[in-house]
């Protein structure tokens, strides 16, 4: 199927319409376009930036880069907005030809990293994007998903579902990282459980409860896990994660946390909580940037070794 893909941009003529076509298909303020689509034309800066996807002279698909589509989050900018393809054309590779060509010209601007607002599950992913976190719609009573995409780096790093074989190997992790830093919350013991036990509880784990490993070159470097609460009605899960002292600030814990928060939603969960431990400002903050609201503090809520450590409860509402 043969369409071309302009850069409104390149077509000052095209301003008017295509403004037209966004405000038909959107809602929004005529003016809104308008506007951001002179500011395009101006040519100041990268952002914004206005996409039609156009066969025989008319538009059937579109697409625009701004800097912040109306949600809290304004640090992860630009963003992707409007994608709409008219009906009778989906499904023909139009959408995905739009963003790999909105991306393509982003990155010959030097913007390599982008995000994006939606509450679609699974369509993006096959363009090469990845969720990344919850977020605040401005004046929307739940939270959007929020996804990016970004340059591919190896990290050499994998994630999987834990399986009942992994169990020994998770526990001695467990200890070990538990034992190699004084951020995680059993203490040098690690985990009280048998091999026989965890693996039995890895065996049961389904239906919304899950164990996620993150190994390089074969050994455990980080661990994280969701519990979805059995009541279906409260829709409620809790999360944590471990990752290796030498691995922190690799940015691994975000990629496991994103993992879960993904899997959760679309395990239907409402809300999830995590309790960290109240002096580790790094695991509060890594939860903030997920979309986590830091509420109240649990006096003593960890007991290592003999002593008593207050924990930060922290809440996602996600729907
Ligand atoms: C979402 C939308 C842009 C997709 O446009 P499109 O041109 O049909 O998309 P593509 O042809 O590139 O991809 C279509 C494929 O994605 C799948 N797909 C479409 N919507 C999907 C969704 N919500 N979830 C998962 N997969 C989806 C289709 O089944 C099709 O898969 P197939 O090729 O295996 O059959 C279009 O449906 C649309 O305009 N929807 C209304 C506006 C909208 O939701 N925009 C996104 C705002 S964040």
């Amino acid at each position: 199927m043969r369409f071309d893909i302009i850069r409104i941009a390149d077509r000052p003529d095209m301003a008017e319409r295509t403004a037209q076509w966004f405000h038909s298909k959107w809602g929004i303020p005529l003016e809104a376009y308008a506007e951001s689509i002179t500011d395009c034309i101006r040519g100041d800066a990268p952002v914004p930036q206005w996409y039609a996807a156009v066969q025989d002279g008319v538009i059937i698909g579109g697409v625009g880069v701004i800097e912040n589509d109306f949600h809290n989050r304004r640090e992860l900018a630009p963003n992707v907005c409007a994608l709409y393809v008219n009906e009778d054309m989906r499904c023909r590779g139009i959408a995905g030809a739009l963003l790999d060509f909105a991306c393509g010209d982003m990155e010959k601007q030097g913007i390599d990293t982008l995000y994006l607002l939606t509450d679609h599950t699974l369509f993006y992913e096959r363009y090469g994007w990845e969720f990344f976190c919850m977020v605040q719609g401005n004046g929307e009573p739940h939270m959007s998903r929020m996804y990016i995409r970004r340059p591919v780096r190896d990290t050499g790093v994998t994630i999987a579902r834990a399986v009942p074989e992994d169990a020994g190997a998770i526990l001695a992790f467990l200890r070990c990282a538990e034992g190699g830093t004084d951020r995680l919350s059993f203490g040098a013991k690690g985990m009280p459980l048998s091999v026989e036990a965890m693996a039995e509880s890895i065996a049961a784990m389904g239906d919304g409860s899950l164990m996620l490993v993150a190994k390089k070159d074969g050994e455990i470097v980080a661990n994280a896990s969701l519990a979805c609460l059995p009541h279906r009605a409260c829709r409620r899960g809790e999360v944590s994660v471990a990752v290796a002292r030498e691995r922190l600030d690799c940015g691994i814990g975000g990629m496991l946390l994103s993992r879960l928060v993904d899997l959760a939603y679309q395990s239907g969960c409402h809300i999830l909580d995590a309790t960290v431990r109240s002096d580790d400002a790094a695991a509060i903050r890594l939860c903030e940037q997920h979309g986590f609201r830091q509420m109240f503090t649990r006096p003593g809520y960890f007991n290592i070794g003999d002593t008593n450590i207050d924990g930060e409860y922290m809440c996602l509402r996600m729907r």
